[in-house]
């Protein structure tokens, strides 16, 4: 099972990938992460995405199309991948086609998260994530069991974005109507694009998620 989880930056995307991954055995490809860790191993390409994401803004298509096209040949992606992040324009949804095709893949699903644009800010700026294990918290909606050890791995390191201020937010949710959002009709138009509650709470969106792979898959 291939899928897509769209949204607006803290629409959820990471927290339910994962959800995911681990109830399906899928492979979570967050080109987000991809790119956080190019930035923390001080490759030359670290300092663009370090500066572009700093500054809310999308990095160039080519790039992306390519570090996503390396990835999905992995042979952990054989057994299916969620992507989070990834398309996010309609250049990289078309090049995303023709991979697709290539290998003789399929979209099983492309799942929009619905989410109000004021919610957004409180949800990013709350986040923290675990420094060692990357289990992902927030100071309101999701709260380790004891406060401050990650309930994951025990640690007691936690870490928050740098591109998770509010400034940073304004610019991130500017990108996504502009450059983002023009690939739900793309979708739209070949039949594939379900739709998600996002303004629910956590295991309530992880229900609805359940339910659309369910229907498809009776
Ligand atoms: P990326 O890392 O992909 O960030 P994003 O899309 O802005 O998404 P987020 O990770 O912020 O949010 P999310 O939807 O995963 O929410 P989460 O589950 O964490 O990209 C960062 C940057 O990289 C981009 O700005 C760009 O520069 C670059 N980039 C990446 N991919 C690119 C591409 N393809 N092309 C070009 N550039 C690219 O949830 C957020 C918080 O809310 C959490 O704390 C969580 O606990 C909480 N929460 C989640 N669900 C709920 C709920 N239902 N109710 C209450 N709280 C909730």
């Amino acid at each position: 099972m291939n899928l897509i989880l769209l949204g607006p930056p803290g629409a959820g995307k990471g927290t339910q990938a994962k959800r995911l991954e681990d109830r399906h055995g899928l492979v979570q490809l967050s080109t987000g992460d991809m790119l956080r860790a190019v930035v923390a191993s001080g490759a030359p390409l670290g300092q663009q995405a370090k500066e572009i994401m700093a500054a809310g803004k999308l990095m160039p298509d080519e790039l992306m199309i390519e570090m996503i096209a390396d990835r999905i040949s992995q042979p952990d992606c054989a057994a299916g991948f969620i992507l989070d992040g990834f398309p996010r324009t309609v250049p990289q949804a078309e090049a995303l086609d023709r991979m697709l095709e290539e290998k003789g893949l399929k979209l099983d699903h492309v799942i929009e998260m619905k989410v109000d644009d004021a919610a957004l800010v409180e949800r990013i700026t709350g986040r923290y994530t675990c420094s060692k294990c990357g289990r992902g918290y927030h100071d309101t909606f999701q709260k380790p069991a004891v406060e401050g050890v990650c309930d994951a791995c025990g640690s007691t390191e936690f870490s928050r974005r740098a591109d998770d201020n509010a400034e940073t937010v304004t610019t991130r949710l500017a990108a996504y109507h502009k450059q983002t959002a023009p690939i739900l009709p793309y979708y739209q138009a070949r039949g594939v694009l379900e739709a998600v509650d996002g303004m629910a709470d956590i295991d309530e969106v992880t229900g609805q998620i359940e339910a659309l792979l369910k229907d498809k898959a009776a």
